[in-house]
């Protein structure tokens, strides 16, 4: 009776398995490495992966100067940026710097600070906003800035985005404030060039408040929580600190950085697209990760906010131009399969059809076409890395921090792929470093990596 009883139970809470979970408690990967399955690729390139703890998360930014005029949650720490460019000061003399995935600008505000050359890409306006305010407004007053913003009046009505669905993501008192705050800046009309770069920081203050100020939360995916309490007032109080942050920000840049004169530009544009026109010493990147985050959902409410889209579809077009994630459109996906002039190599077709065939076993996983997603993915970064492997000069470095994923339990060795790309474009291996260990978001247990590549160009 016992027994049968039993049996019962256990088939009753079998059944309510989600597939997503069963396959899980399934899967070959529980308690795998990204050390075991990575053996053989690295076996093939001859390489060693060295164990290199650092600090290369933005959240390490937080409390440094310019870089904490926005919260971008995916892009460097400046520690690592500024680690890296005290690696070679010796080597180049006065370097001259890019990124083609310049997201809020970190590298390229660091490269700044050093009074060397940079220049980046950007594809999301927002984010390319964001970044160019942050490197083109050091000469501004910041007295003036505070004056500014303490006197904004709300003559033109702002209406919060309704595609947004603000009313959800906001408390109704803290929504009112919001859009004062944003009517204010937009019925300021700048009198010159300097009054236009006030109006862009404060926009750019603006942005960064909007999340804290929600019921959202993003660590790192836009997401809602419960937890949270804001404060009727917390519009106002959060704006004038964002305001006195960069206000103590520019006084010290006055202060102490008077002698930066070196170029700095930030184009927004499509990397897969852009023409370079210099040449480059040291190329740094953090590239968007195979199977990461959504960088247009991510930013949605700060890109409706100011101005950057006014509807889904115009978020989609921003997205359809990225290097994809997993959240993009199955219709661009499909018309990349059909795409003849694909690259490809050896691993990624072996990967590809280990994919398939697993979620063929499965008969259902999160995406299908994953095969072609993961293709797609390469596909954009091999595009984007001979354009940019072409700019660099004879003796240049090109170091790229990505993680791996592992996906339908296949695993995906990102930063070898990439680095094997580089192979194929003439440049050499100089290391791979491992910089911290990540879990899998499929299989908790199954350990994954961040490293920092770096290819020379010989
Ligand atoms: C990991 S983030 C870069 C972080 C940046 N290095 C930083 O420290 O702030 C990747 C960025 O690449 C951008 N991106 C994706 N596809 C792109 C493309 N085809 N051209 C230019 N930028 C792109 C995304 O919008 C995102 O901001």
């Amino acid at each position: 009776m016992n027994g049968q009883k039993q049996t019962n139970l256990f088939s009753a809470e079998k059944e309510s398995l989600t597939t997503r979970q069963s396959n899980i408690i399934r899967s070959p990967k529980q308690n795998g490495t990204e050390k075991e399955d990575s053996k053989p690729y690295l076996d093939e390139l001859g390489i060693e992966i060295i164990d290199n703890p650092q600090p290369i998360q933005f959240f390490k930014n937080s409390n440094d100067f310019i870089h904490r005029w926005s919260p971008y949650v995916q892009g460097f720490s400046a520690k690592f940026v500024q680690s890296i460019f005290n690696k070679y000061k010796f080597k180049y003399r006065e370097p001259v710097i890019f990124d083609p995935f310049a997201g809020s600008g970190t590298v390229l505000v660091q490269a700044k600070l050093n009074n060397y050359k940079v220049y980046g890409v950007e594809l999301n306006p927002l984010l390319y906003y964001i970044a160019n305010t942050k490197l083109n407004t050091w000469h501004i007053n910041p007295d003036k800035l505070k004056k500014i913003s303490n006197s904004l009046e709300p003559k033109r009505k702002f209406v919060a985005p309704e595609f947004l669905k603000s009313k959800k993501h906001f408390n109704l008192n803290v929504l009112r404030k919001l859009e004062t705050i944003k009517s204010g800046i937009d019925s300021f009309t700048p009198a010159d060039e300097d009054e236009q770069k006030i109006k862009d920081l404060m926009l750019v203050a603006f942005s960064a408040i909007l999340i804290d100020c929600s019921n959202l939360k993003r660590t790192p995916c836009l997401g809602y929580t419960k937890n949270k309490t804001v404060e009727d007032d917390a519009p106002i109080s959060f704006f004038k600190m964002k305001i006195n942050e960069i206000a103590m920000d520019l006084e010290k840049l006055q202060s102490h950085f008077q002698h930066i004169n070196a170029e700095s530009i930030v184009y927004l544009a499509n990397s897969k697209s852009f023409e370079h026109t210099q040449k480059y010493d040291v190329v740094i990147t953090s590239p968007p990760y195979m199977n990461g985050l959504d960088y247009v959902i991510n930013y949605k409410i700060e890109m409706g906010w100011l101005g950057f889209a006014e509807n889904h579809t115009q978020l989609k077009m921003v997205k359809d131009d990225m290097v994809v994630c997993d959240n993009v459109s199955k219709g661009l996906i499909k018309k990349f399969a059909v795409n003849n002039s694909r690259y490809t190599n050896s691993w990624l077709e072996e990967i590809k059809r280990n994919i398939k065939l697993n979620i063929d076993n499965r008969g259902h996983y999160r995406r299908n076409d994953m095969p072609e997603i993961v293709h797609k993915y390469f596909d954009d970064m091999f595009i984007i890395m001979k354009k940019v492997v072409a700019a660099i000069k004879n003796g240049g470095r090109f170091i790229l921090v990505v993680g791996d994923s592992l996906i339908a339990d296949v695993y995906l060795p990102t930063d070898l792929i990439l680095a094997k790309i580089g192979t194929d474009l003439g440049m050499k291996i100089e290391k791979i470093e491992k910089a911290r260990n990540r879990r899998s978001g499929q299989i908790r247990s199954y350990r994954l990596r961040e490293t920092i590549i770096t290819l020379r160009k010989e």
